[in-house]
């Protein structure tokens, strides 16, 4: 059989090269051009073309269902994250920073499905034996689990005899001998995510694959990746904190609006049933630049805590600083707040935290932050039984948002006394009034009229 040989193929325009190059010469991008395979066309003779039966156009009534078996991993959060469970034969992403627990969280999973199924563990980034300490560390009962240690994904291929469930770790350190280029680069990866989904299709593995994300958030080996997988998992959460969210951004068999909340503990990764209050600090009311927000994540509703702290620039341009919530974000409402309240934040620097490493990316938590770096800003603590959620617009008023009776039936269930949300939404959470207190906001500048009545 002729040896495969490989060409180098622009992602930006799709020119090809035969050899590398910084630059595209077609299109001029820098650093777009990665390697791929030529598979040398197979001959079709008339006797080939006969074996298999060539697909045909069917009326939508004929076709049948397909009805998908699943498996629970033995963690339920990780289950209702995937849908129910997981479908034999699918290829499943976990994507997240370093040390967040990726290896944690599989590892005690394949450790669950070796109890009734052939599981293998192909760790190319850890020896067998740092994997065969972290179950012993984790006290996970899996003696009959394979473990490999290897870097070549060709090599997996002899293993699989019988493998119900792989675990890669992580895509990013796999190599085919089909490219030359390094392992992690975008060609490698492609290519190796390829191998392994016609490994799934073709014999019903079901494979667990860990990939790296990059500084801007992606995950490395660009969307590329995304598009091959069925399912693909995010694990949250900042790593001193200890709190995890995963969350699903794209599933085949399920819908992506469930999240699981894990808590990192010495004994390995555990799900969080009962999380509200676990945003929250103890001391909120007590010090100026605090709001609680009912944030949604997935189908749940939880509260929040925001804190901000506005300190007196000590350079010319002044510092903004936000984890948790979009730094583009937090500059408009900035711009927002002095425009149309007048606060002038042109000599003071800004900083934001979200409570627990979570990020809130919806933009009902926009009210929740004006109020948070009002606060700050007044020097004037919030009340810790009010919670606070609007959309705000760039001319100051304040936008209906989704969901307002669920965020409401939160802040009731955690004993909050007020709720500020927007008049627009009203008639939606009618039915609490006699539970809390609702007041309805129009525009920013009431909302700190509100929050801040006039002393004296
Ligand atoms: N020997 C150990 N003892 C206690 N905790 C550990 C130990 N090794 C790792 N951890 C914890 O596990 C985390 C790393 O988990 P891991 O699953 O290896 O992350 P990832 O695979 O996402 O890079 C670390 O942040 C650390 O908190
Ligand atoms: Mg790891």
């Amino acid at each position: 059989m002729a040896k495969n040989s490989t060409i180098f193929v622009c992602s930006e325009c799709g020119a090809t090269s035969p050899r590398w190059l910084g630059r595209c010469p077609s299109c001029g991008k820098f650093n777009t051009l990665a390697e791929e395979v030529v598979t040398p066309e197979p001959q079709k003779t008339a006797a080939k073309k006969s074996v298999y039966s060539l697909p045909v156009a069917k009326p939508l009534k004929d076709i049948g269902y397909e009805r998908y078996d699943r498996v629970s991993s033995g963690i339920d959060e990780f289950d209702n994250v995937l849908g129910g469970g997981i479908v034999s034969g699918s290829l499943i992403l976990l994507g997240g920073d370093p040390g967040i627990g990726k290896s944690t969280i599989l590892t005690q999973i394949a450790a669950n499905l070796s109890k009734a199924h052939k599981v293998l563990y192909f760790s190319a980034e850890e020896s067998c034996s740092q994997v065969k300490m972290r179950t012993e560390r984790l006290k996970l009962e899996c003696s009959d689990m394979l473990i490999m240690n290897g870097t070549c994904i060709d090599n997996l291929e002899a293993e699989l005899d019988g493998v119900q469930y792989c675990v890669i770790d992580s895509i990013q350190a796999v190599y085919t001998d089909d490219l030359s280029s390094s392992s992690g680069s975008v060609g490698q990866v492609r290519e190796c995510a390829t191998k392994l989904m016609r490994l799934a299709k073709s014999r019903n593995i079901t494979f667990f694959i860990i990939g790296h994300v990059t500084k801007e958030g992606a995950l490395a080996g660009p969307k590329v990746l995304e598009h091959i997988m069925d399912t693909v998992l995010y694990f949250e959460g900042e790593n001193q904190e200890n709190y995890r969210i995963l969350r699903s951004v794209k599933n085949r068999f399920g819908n992506v609006s469930e999240v699981g909340v894990f808590e990192m503990t010495g004994e390995g990764i555990i799900p969080v049933k009962d999380y509200s209050g676990i945003f929250l600090s103890e001391s909120r009311g007590e010090e100026a630049g605090c709001t609680v927000t009912p944030a949604r994540t997935g189908n749940r509703c939880m509260n929040v805590e925001i804190q901000t702290l506005i300190t007196k620039s000590g350079f010319g341009q002044p510092r903004r600083m936000s984890l948790g919530v979009d730094y583009n974000k937090l500059t408009l409402l900035l711009a927002v707040l002095e425009k149309r309240c007048g606060m002038y934040f042109s000599s003071q620097d800004v900083y934001v935290n979200v409570m627990g490493g979570i990020k809130l990316n919806e933009p009902s938590t926009d009210l929740a932050l004006c109020a948070a770096l009002a606060s700050s800003y007044l020097d004037r603590p919030i009340d810790r039984y009010t919670a606070v959620f609007g959309e705000v617009g760039l001319t100051g008023e304040v936008r209906a948002v989704q969901y307002a009776e669920k965020r409401v039936q939160e802040c009731v269930k955690m004993g909050f006394k007020r709720v500020l949300l927007p008049a627009k939404n009203l008639k939606s959470v009618g039915k609490y009034a006699d539970k809390i207190s609702i007041v309805p906001i129009l525009y920013l500048g009431t909302m700190i009229k509100n929050l801040f009545p006039k002393e004296g």
